[in-house]
């Protein structure tokens, strides 16, 4: 169905000075080797005490004593990560602005665009991901950023709530998608008009649901969630609006490493996820601006907008192979891998937790964040 991809990859434009590699010609998927001596390592003035500290700590070889469960997790692989929904960009295009990155005037390069996304696709593939496509609608440009179409619970899918009216029919044409193929659609009811934007602002993550708020999706959505799928939601506020979604921040590994940017998420925030994550990539702010966080993983694949040197080391030492899909017109409307892939293979809900019908598990900077080891 698609064109080959082969010949048409391009390596991340902005790197290629300090990535040194080989490519096998045959495939789409490039492997680069990180070399050490080209480490640049900044400290950003701008950058705060906290995220200096975390990169010190995280990411040298220093002992953690903060996050207790560092030393006693055994790295095994995300349950979910091999299918993904995905929408072609056939009427992509920025022609409203509603997150910082989208400017009219600042046109993608349709072309490009569609270059880009079928060798997105053609890498998914090869990294061993199935995908599948939702069709296109006229006058939804952004419903190829899939990723905020709903979350997926196994055979269900809990809907969005879009916050902005240009994206909200989007939302009809999922639950559609959805419905004919014998999956069951869940709608958030609670009250009010609650936003929830899906799989961009929430992640499973070692038994509990990880769910960013402040932008898009509303803070009272974690309850009807943690109510939804009798897990424990652990709420991170996003505060700098070119996060503006959670996976533009934060991307699972496995259950235990994440490439996290801290800078985005309030202080209490911050504390949730140091005692939740026990070995993160911590990126600086200007790796993060590059929305390296905004990748997927399949199996020991991590296919990455942009992979700066030292966040491609810091994979490449935890057994990742770095498989770079540029997507630069994408980033013009604010999104980039991971928003424009919906994983279809997550199962999130706990019945062994044995919540009471309509008692939300929410835990909040105050709480201490109990984990199962
Ligand atoms: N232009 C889209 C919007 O503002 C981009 C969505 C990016 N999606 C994501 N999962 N981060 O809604």
């Amino acid at each position: 169905m698609f064109p080959d991809a082969r010949g048409k990859f391009e390596r991340a434009s902005c790197l290629p000075c300090i990535l040194q590699g080989h490519s096998d010609d045959n495939m789409p998927l490039q492997k680069f080797r990180y070399v050490d001596h080209l480490l640049p390592f900044y400290l950003k003035e701008e950058q705060s005490l906290i995220v200096i500290e975390r990169t010190q700590m995280n990411n040298s070889n220093q002992s953690n004593t903060a996050n207790q469960a560092s030393t006693s997790v055994e790295t095994t692989p995300l349950s979910w990560g091999k299918s993904y929904l995905m929408c072609p960009p056939d009427y992509f295009g920025v022609f409203y602005e509603i997150n910082p990155w989208m400017h009219r005037e600042n046109r993608p390069d349709f072309e490009l665009a569609i270059e880009q996304w079928h060798n997105l696709v053609a890498n998914l593939r090869h990294a061993g991901a199935k995908v599948e496509i939702i069709e296109p609608v006229k006058e939804l440009p952004d419903m190829v950023y899939v990723a905020n179409a709903g979350l997926v619970d196994g055979q269900r899918l809990i809907l969005s709530r879009f916050r902005h009216a240009e994206r909200q029919p989007e939302s009809i044409y999922t639950s559609q998608w959805f419905q004919a193929r014998g999956r069951e659609v869940a709608e958030l009811v609670g009250e009010g008009d609650i936003c929830f934007e899906g799989c961009g602002d929430a992640f499973p993550f070692r038994g509990s649901l990880l769910a960013g708020y402040g932008f898009r999706s509303d803070l009272s959505s974690h309850a009807v969630l943690s109510r939804l799928l009798g897990v424990t939601v652990h709420s991170v506020k996003l505060i700098d609006p070119r996060f503006y979604h959670f996976d533009i921040s934060f991307s699972p590994l496995d259950n235990r490493h994440a490439i996290i940017n801290p800078a985005a998420w309030d202080r209490a925030s911050n504390a949730i996820i140091e005692q939740l994550v026990p070995e993160p990539l911590v990126l600086e702010l200007d790796e993060a601006l590059t929305f390296c966080a905004n990748s997927v993983v399949v199996g020991k694949v991590i296919v990455m907008p942009a992979c700066p040197p030292r966040v491609g080391r810091i994979l490449e030492r935890w057994g990742y192979d770095v498989c770079v899909s540029p997507v630069s017109e994408f980033l013009k409307a604010g999104g980039a891998v991971r928003c424009l892939t919906l994983p279809l293979d997550m199962t999130i809900s706990n019945p062994a937790m044995n919540y009471k019908e309509g008692e939300p598990k929410l835990l909040h900077e105050s709480e201490n964040v109990q984990l199962d080891l």
